[in-house]
């Protein structure tokens, strides 16, 4: 949310009110702005102002930032008709502007962040930034050598004009790998597995540009990031 901004913005985001009904309650004489009732809902506001709603004071929260360990069955979508959302898991007031900060599949785990400011996602998502996201996966087949410094080096893609660009493998057993890329194409980790012959059976993510998914997270838990996590983006 930009500030300055109309009353009636501010009200029906930090109210959570449609817009009709602010309309409604600022010509009943319910709102007021530093201690005065407003009866016009163009005016600018600021989160430094007083603003009350039939008494009670309603505040901006600001910039928020969470990571999820997501479990299977939820899409990082703000909403859906046919599946639950990440969204789903997140018990906090104003979601309203929020959205994910790189999407997973919905059969995909691990770690999620989401946040209501978009210039900070826009430094993950950005594929001129090439922040890292670090995957464990579980193959159908065995893992090769030769496969590892394929996916390493940069594969072909199906329906892609440019290769991958070069990624960090490390096996972690014959039909496990921590996979590292730097982009974030369309399926891609699958899409990069089936282009060495290999599938993936099952996929996790474990840390963004140097955040590290909570340990103690149970899956569908969240937690908000720690100060120092918010910065590493600039970091890495
Ligand atoms: N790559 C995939 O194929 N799926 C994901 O969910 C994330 C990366």
């Amino acid at each position: 949310m930009k500030f300055p901004c109309r009353l009636e913005k501010f009200l029906s985001h930090v109210a959570e009110m449609p817009r009709s009904k602010v309309k409604i309650n600022i010509k009943k004489g319910l709102v007021t702005v530093n201690g005065n009732v407003v009866k016009k809902g163009d005016i600018q506001v600021t989160p430094a102002d007083h603003i009350t709603f039939d008494g009670n004071r309603l505040e901006y929260l600001g910039l928020r930032y969470y990571m999820l360990n997501k479990p299977q069955g939820y899409v990082c979508a703000n909403s859906d008709e046919l599946h639950p959302t990440v969204f789903d898991l997140i018990e906090e007031p104003n979601l309203k502007d929020f959205h994910v900060a790189g999407r997973l599949d919905i059969d995909t785990t691990g770690l999620v962040l989401l946040t209501n400011d978009g210039d900070w996602s826009h430094q993950i998502t950005s594929p001129k930034k090439q922040k890292f996201k670090t995957y464990v996966l579980e193959s159908r087949d065995e893992l090769t050598e030769e496969a590892l410094t394929q996916l390493e080096q940069g594969v072909e893609l199906h329906g892609e004009r440019q290769a991958t660009l070069p990624a960090k493998a490390e096996l972690i057993d014959k039909f496990a790998l921590r996979l590292s890329i730097c982009e974030g194409k369309y399926h891609q980790v699958k899409r990069m597995l089936a282009a060495v012959g290999n599938q993936v059976v099952e996929l996790h993510r474990e840390n963004i540009a140097g955040i590290e998914l909570d340990p103690t997270l149970a899956k569908g838990e969240y937690r908000p990031l720690t100060d120092e996590e918010i910065s590493i983006i600039n970091a890495n």
